[in-house]
């Protein structure tokens, strides 16, 4: 976490959590976020992590797997992180209680005697179903108090297009709620004056616009076009293919926005996914597959994150102003996507609430227009 981002929730008090003010919350469970990445967890360590206000221990077995416990001991709640974990099964600090570590399953109470009959195998501590992909520890977070589904959805996985291809991760945390998080990174206005950057374009680049959408499942998806023209790496691509380029984003619930850019055999994919953390805190975990030969690794990751600190500064900025709770708005077109996603995810809750079929807030497909 950046100083400044922590200097502001501490400012806050936004750490402490009231029970009863999940609902309130406004996260949306039953999907996969990522965690962590799959890289920071190795040997016998465990890791600590928070998803939804979920405070989360992973590790990883000795034959390799990525589990995913509730850091929280169902004894006495010290965090498990501080137990000792040998490659498979994790010790409690407080009195050394011992758990499978994929199955969450107590295994041992030093305490007891022969005499004893408590069942030990029928005590579990928190656990959540645990995948890898792309480099991250996906975790999939069903609501609390409820059972995992019959059929478990797969992990997300970021489309590539050829065998060889380079990939490069880049996260940041934003002081803001999800929302927040989420109606920012589809925000096609800031763009001329957030990131102003000699290699991108300026404030002077901007033109009108207009883009078609469609209505896809969970999301909406900008059809497939020619990206803007004031964008040098596209002028470059398309140079070096002789070929048209073309873009296809898509927008899908929970959190992520998928971005393929397609020209001759040349292609670069990225995946976007704002993660909540805390109802005042999200993170965005960037990761982009391409075989572009003219980008290196190292090139892309300096303008990766050139761009995700323009975000990250403004969205600094943000949470001052909106500690004091001010009315917001949402204008047309510009702001039509944000739309879509508060009615995606009211929709959603709603279908999950009465056990209908979710309803699409687009009823097919629209053009949109805007300058930036
Ligand atoms: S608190 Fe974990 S074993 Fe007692
Ligand atoms: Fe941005």
């Amino acid at each position: 976490m950046s100083e400044a981002v922590r200097t502001i929730l501490q400012a806050d008090g936004l750490a402490a959590r009231e029970p009863g003010r999940e609902a309130e919350a406004g996260f949306l469970w039953d999907f996969w976020y990522p965690a962590v990445r799959s890289s920071l967890i190795r040997g016998n360590k465990l890791v600590t992590a928070m998803l939804l206000e979920v405070p989360l221990v992973l590790g990883r077995t000795g034959e390799g797997r990525a589990f995913a416990m509730r850091d929280s001991c169902p004894h006495r709640g010290i965090p498990l992180s501080y137990g000792h974990f040998d490659g498979a099964t994790v010790e409690c600090s407080y009195h050394g209680w011992r758990f499978d570590a994929c199955t969450a399953r107590c295994v041992e109470i030093p305490s007891l005697t022969s005499q004893d009959k408590l069942k030990v195998e029928r005590i579990f501590a928190g656990h959540y179903p645990c995948e890898e992909r792309d480099g991250y520890v996906w975790v999939y977070m069903n609501s609390p108090g409820t059972r995992l589904p019959e059929t478990m959805p797969v992990a997300p996985a970021l489309p590539v297009f050829s065998k060889k291809y380079k990939i490069a991760h880049l996260d940041c945390e934003l002081p803001s709620h999800v929302d927040q998080g989420i109606i920012g990174l589809m925000d096609p206005a800031h763009g001329p004056f957030v990131h102003q950057s000699w290699f991108w374009r300026s404030k002077h680049s901007i033109h009108e616009k207009q883009k078609q959408f469609e209505p896809i499942p969970y999301g909406f998806r900008m059809s497939p076009h020619s990206p803007s023209s004031n964008s040098a790496p596209y002028q470059l691509l398309k140079r070096i293919t002789g070929e048209g380029v073309t873009t296809t984003i898509d927008f899908v619930l929970p959190n992520t926005r998928l971005e393929e850019i397609h020209s001759g055999k040349m292609w670069f994919s990225s995946r976007a996914t704002v993660t909540p953390v805390r109802r005042d805190l999200c993170r965005i975990d960037f990761v982009a597959a391409w075989n572009l030969p003219f980008l290196p690794v190292s090139l892309f990751r300096m303008f990766g994150k050139t761009f995700l600190r323009q975000d990250q500064e403004t969205m600094i900025k943000q949470a001052e102003g909106l500690k004091h709770d001010p009315k917001l708005m949402l204008i047309d077109d510009a702001d039509r996507p944000a739309k879509w996603y508060f009615g995606l995810k009211a929709n959603l809750l709603e279908s999950r609430r009465s056990g209908t079929a979710m309803e699409h807030p687009m009823a097919g497909p629209v053009t949109l227009r805007w300058r930036s």
